[in-house]
């Protein structure tokens, strides 16, 4: 009997096994089984070539995250949102020099272009600078970095030297005059690049006053910041401090937290001013030391959120981090390991099944758009998948 009991308990174990290597050959069930930044970033290729066969190309559809009813949910080219995906497959194609997922990238990117003209937002750095600067990175073509010198100049025609501070919205004038986000820091790096790409500082002193304007109204006694601050255009004076997307004017959006970190630490490369790289420090020490963030390193959408633990979370925040801690490993060696430490433990946390996207072509689900507009509030979204995708590549290149 005994004999008998031991012979089944075999073939249940080897039928196991071999259910489990049958699960690992589909790519995207390798990622939960493999956390080597190398093994992921390979799986996530191979994820994007099937994807490409099964996305029709719409250039009034880019992707951006999926509808309730499944389906996928596009943009034209003036949503924000709109260079994050061509940018991730520059990425890809920068990494595997996969020529379809250059051909994709150059007919996504080339939808976008046409935003370089457009100097009625702020969001020109992640319109245009996530594909044409990458594309520029890859392959030194100049025709992508006119594509962005353009789009610097465009940018900083919002810049009001009386504030010291680009132009956020031009929308909500019934709420603010001259509205500058957390978020805006995100465009700087196009500024400081095409200064060292053209010796023109006027850029450069643009994108370095903004910093010192956000350092100085921006953040709080405990590091964390507004989302919103609103300036009187003609005097600079503040006039209100606020969110939009936060849970109250006075919480910390955990989004913001992220783009800080990583505006701060990437205007650091650039500007080499010590207080700049002790903000992106602090705001490090703010996030990673918070009470409510969740032991996988995933925040909620906010870090005030009135329900914790019963809030949705934001991948897309631990996404950004994540990518903006390996750089700031590079500037700060005495606390490198421990910026590497969080950082892969973000990373790990977003190749487990629970935050692993199976709709194409997004690779991460729960990432929330906007909870007080009632839009993605939990939802797979195109720029958690661009910053995943940068933070393994980053990772990957301080192994090497
Ligand atoms: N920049 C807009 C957002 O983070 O939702």
């Amino acid at each position: 009997m005994k004999e008998f009991v031991c012979f089944f308990l075999l073939i249940g174990l080897i039928a196991c096994k071999e259910s489990a290597s049958k699960i690992n050959t589909s790519p995207r069930q390798e990622v939960f089984s493999n956390t080597d930044s190398e093994q992921q970033l390979k799986v996530l290729t191979e994820r994007a070539l099937i994807d490409l066969a099964k996305i029709k190309f719409d250039s009034l559809q880019i992707p951006r995250s999926i509808q309730a009813d499944g389906k996928l949910k596009g943009t034209p080219s003036k949503s924000w949102t709109s260079g994050f995906y061509p940018g991730m497959l520059w990425q890809l194609y920068g990494y595997s020099k996969n020529e379809k997922l250059k051909e994709a990238a150059m007919q996504w990117s080339a939808v976008v272009e046409k935003e370089k003209w457009d100097g009625g937002t702020h969001d020109l750095g992640f319109k245009i600078y996530c594909p044409f600067g990458n594309a520029y990175k890859i392959t030194n073509d100049e025709k992508y970095k006119a594509v962005f010198l353009t789009a610097a100049k465009t940018l900083s025609t919002r810049f009001n030297d009386k504030v010291g501070a680009i132009r956020s919205w031009d929308h909500h004038e019934h709420i603010w005059n001259y509205p500058v986000i957390i978020d805006n820091m995100m465009n700087l790096e196009m500024l400081f690049e095409a200064t060292r790409l053209t010796g023109d500082s006027s850029f450069y002193h643009i994108a370095n006053q903004h910093a010192n304007k956000t350092l100085e109204n921006h953040f709080r006694k405990d590091n964390s910041s507004f989302h919103v601050i609103d300036y009187d255009p003609d005097t600079g004076k503040v006039n209100k401090k606020n969110t939009h997307q936060g849970y109250r004017d006075d919480s910390a959006w955990s989004r913001g937290q992220a783009w800080g970190l990583y505006g701060f630490t990437a205007t650091y490369r650039y500007t080499r001013v010590e207080k700049h790289l002790d903000q992106a420090k602090k705001i490090a020490e703010f996030i990673f030391s918070h009470p409510n963030l969740p032991a996988d390193f995933i925040p909620y959408w906010d870090y005030d959120a009135p329900n914790i633990p019963n809030e949705p979370r934001d991948v897309s925040a631990a996404a950004i981090a994540a990518s903006g801690l390996f750089e700031l490993s590079i500037h700060d060696p005495e606390n490198a390991e421990k910026y590497q430490n969080w950082a892969n433990k973000i990373l790990k946390s977003l190749a487990s099944e629970k935050y692993l996207c199976t709709s194409p072509p997004f690779f991460l689900k729960h990432s929330v758009g906007s909870i007080p507009d009632k839009f993605e509030m939990d939802s797979p979204i195109i720029y958690a998948d661009y910053f995943y995708v940068e933070a393994l590549l980053r990772k990957e290149k301080i192994k090497s």
